[in-house]
């Protein structure tokens, strides 16, 4: 048994999340990390490699990679090889690298989204035909209906965002399948985002990668993954593509040149050692914010002027809070002593999204907070 109930005083380290706010009685929920400590063989295995007290270059030894091979096996059904991975210090660098990597004059996606998902193919001045998802039996879907009447042939990349960042969706194998499909039939490269991969809240599901659906796929996919989210270590910024055509990887290997240098020693470390040793903690991870989700779920459900679809991945809910009338909801909620993350760079400025990867008591004080602000509309 894990304890997730454990507070931690995040104020006594400069962490972004806590820091925003500091000095004022706002409780942070915005930026996606959690508010939990990594799991014990993280922590010792960090622990272990600092007590050695030599930091210079590393290269990653086998097991790192044994330990990898075995974990997308384990939790995707997924057979990756060594050779298909490339390491990255995180997944937004890893974007800005493929949507250079491409050649390609625009690159597709969907919105609201995660903000680097319309950033990194501005970045590599790329134009960005970003289609709204749509609302259907209670959850986010792709529209593939816009998505062909918006596809030209100068684009060769769709960003997909797999599991769903802000909007939870995990996304069916008859859905990727779909995509899958039009993807192929566009001559798109996907680069598939699959950092919330671990953080499916109904046990019954299991992520798929887009990439191991079927050969062709494989050899069209640039897949993002990283233990960052999931063990809660991203400030160690490790992360790695898989690219199983060698062409594509080549393209990748050589964009990121000597700009993205070798792997942080103590990255590795905890990435191996959560890859090897984490899955104990992850499954009581789950089940705790499965909990927490279900709190949010009940608050929402008491408050008919905000609604959340089913979310059914990620620490993040994506509330809609257009009927609240308010200039800025995200406003609305700071002065009520709440700090969530405004839709605003999501693309809806309506929407609030609430990182409930904390523990218990602190989100009982969010959303109690943010009842009293409700109640006084
Ligand atoms: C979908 C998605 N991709 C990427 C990131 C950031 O990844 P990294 O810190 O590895 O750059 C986040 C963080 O919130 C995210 O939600």
């Amino acid at each position: 048994m894990f304890n997730f109930d454990e507070i931690v005083d995040r104020t006594k380290t400069p962490c972004e999340k806590w820091n925003k706010y500091k000095g004022q009685d706002v409780i942070p929920a915005w930026v996606a990390d959690m508010d939990f400590k990594s799991p014990p063989c993280v922590i010792e295995a960090l622990q272990k490699r600092v007590q050695e007290g030599v930091f210079g270059y590393t290269d990653i030894d086998d097991e790192t990679y044994d330990a990898m091979i075995a974990f997308v096996k384990r939790h995707y059904n997924w057979e990756i090889k060594k050779e298909w991975i490339l390491f990255t210090h995180g997944v937004v660098s890893s974007m800005n690298i493929a949507c250079m990597a491409v050649e390609t004059a625009s690159v597709m996606t969907t919105t609201p989204i995660y903000p680097h998902f319309i950033k990194a193919p501005k970045h590599a001045n790329k134009e960005v035909l970003a289609i709204a998802m749509k609302e259907e039996n209670k959850r986010w879907v792709l529209d593939f209906e816009a998505m062909e009447k918006a596809i030209n042939p100068t684009c060769k990349l769709f960003m997909l965002c797999n599991p769903y960042n802000p909007a939870g969706t995990v996304f069916t194998c008859k859905e990727l399948e779909s995509l899958g499909d039009f993807c192929l039939k566009h001559d798109l490269t996907i680069c598939s985002d699959e950092i919330h991969a671990d953080l499916l809240l109904n046990p019954e599901t299991k992520h798929i990668p887009i990439a191991s659906l079927s050969e062709a796929l494989a050899q069209k996919s640039i897949t993002l993954m990283a233990p960052s989210k999931t063990f809660n270590i991203a400030g160690l910024q490790a992360s790695f593509a898989v690219i199983p055509n060698a062409e594509l990887r080549k393209n990748f290997k050589r964009t990121m040149g000597s700009m993205v240098g070798g792997i942080n020693i103590l990255g590795i470390t905890a990435l191996k050692a959560a890859y090897l040793e984490g899955d104990a903690w992850l499954s009581e991870l789950r089940v705790y914010l499965a909990a927490n989700l279900k709190m949010v779920q009940d608050f929402v459900s008491k408050n008919p002027k905000l609604k959340l679809l089913g979310q059914e991945a990620t620490f993040l809910a994506w509330i809609d809070a257009s009927s609240l009338h308010v200039k800025s909801p995200y406003e609305f909620f700071v002065q009520h002593g709440v700090g969530l993350s405004d839709g605003e760079p999501f693309g809806n400025k309506n929407f609030v999204r609430l990182n409930f990867g904390t523990q218990k008591s602190v989100l009982e004080e969010i959303l109690k907070r943010m009842q009293k602000a409700m109640d006084s509309l």
